[in-house]
């Protein structure tokens, strides 16, 4: 897994290069360099506003100024009393648009996901549903009576109601509800004992290049649902099948040419309104 993480580090207020020590301040100016005393009066870089919010930075790329409207987004579980939060930082070598069509159907978990969190029936049960609210694309997928998962964190290998509840919200967050309860208790709607999995995880999919994509997650748990080492087994699993998910895109995007014609299946619905959505919002900035 290739971790997004820069080479330079963080001394003080200023970034430092990990290269030559090169050190530069809030504004992008240039104020150290450690192997002479003058500073070349072009040794500066471009600064970007930032804002850290619910344990992301938030970085403003425009090239105008943010306005009072422009807030970072807003994910409130990450930062809510009563919920654990854990975060990742991947980068992979994709189109950013291919990662949200992963996220948007999570039928893939019984094929990309069969040696980790791959359960039968996910893809066979169930029937998903897209509603659109304003600009957001939700697909909400129930499946009922099939095989669990995290088997070794919940310590229940019965039948489980799965949900799965995606939401895309432009331009590159997927907010997700995911869950599990005992077959037969209520589903999504079960009470808080018959549910063996509940998370809220937030996907961002940040375009570095065309064909390179920044992946940031954050998932939260109730805090009082499992033990730290448990929560630990759940961090390290899904580790694993964010790697399996950036190696299928991966995979996707060495062989996509947009001179084939696509096949659409049923369970692209989600992605097809995500996709219309984000070309009307492209098209709408660039007039
Ligand atoms: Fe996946």
């Amino acid at each position: 897994m290739k971790s997004s993480a820069s080479l330079g580090e963080v001394v003080g207020d200023n970034i430092q290069c990990g290269y030559h020590g090169l050190t530069f301040d809030q504004d992008g100016a240039c104020i150290r360099v450690p192997s002479q005393k003058m500073i070349p009066p072009d040794a500066c870089v471009r600064p970007y506003p930032v804002e850290e919010k619910q344990g992301f930075v938030h970085v403003w790329a425009s090239d105008r100024q943010p306005a009072a409207g422009d807030q970072p987004f807003d994910f409130p579980f990450a930062a809510m009393e009563g919920l654990n939060a854990r975060y990742a930082a991947l980068n992979g070598k994709f189109d950013y648009r291919l990662l949200i069509d992963n996220l948007m159907d999570l039928t893939h978990l019984g094929f990309t996901h069969k040696n980790t969190i791959g359960t039968g029936g996910v893809a066979e049960s169930g029937k998903a549903k897209t509603d659109r609210e304003g600009d957001r694309v939700i697909v909400t997928r129930e499946m009922e009576n099939i095989a669990p998962t995290h088997v070794e964190v919940t310590g229940y290998s019965g039948n489980v109601d799965h949900w799965q509840i995606i939401e895309f919200i432009p331009p590159c967050f997927i907010s997700l509800q995911v869950g599990n309860a005992k077959h037969g208790t209520g589903g999504f709607n079960a009470d808080d004992k018959d549910k063996l999995i509940n998370r809220r995880t937030l996907h961002i999919a940040t375009p570095e290049t065309d064909t390179t994509t920044h992946y940031f997650w954050v998932s939260t748990y109730p805090s009082d649902a499992m033990t730290p080492e448990q929560e630990q087994t759940i961090y390290d699993r899904t580790l694993e099948v964010l790697d399996e998910d950036v190696r299928m895109i991966e995979g996707q995007q060495t062989r996509y040419d947009p001179d084939f014609a696509m096949i659409d299946i049923s369970e692209d619905a989600g992605q097809l309104a995500m996709r219309a959505t984000l070309e009307r919002l492209i098209a709408e900035e660039h007039a």
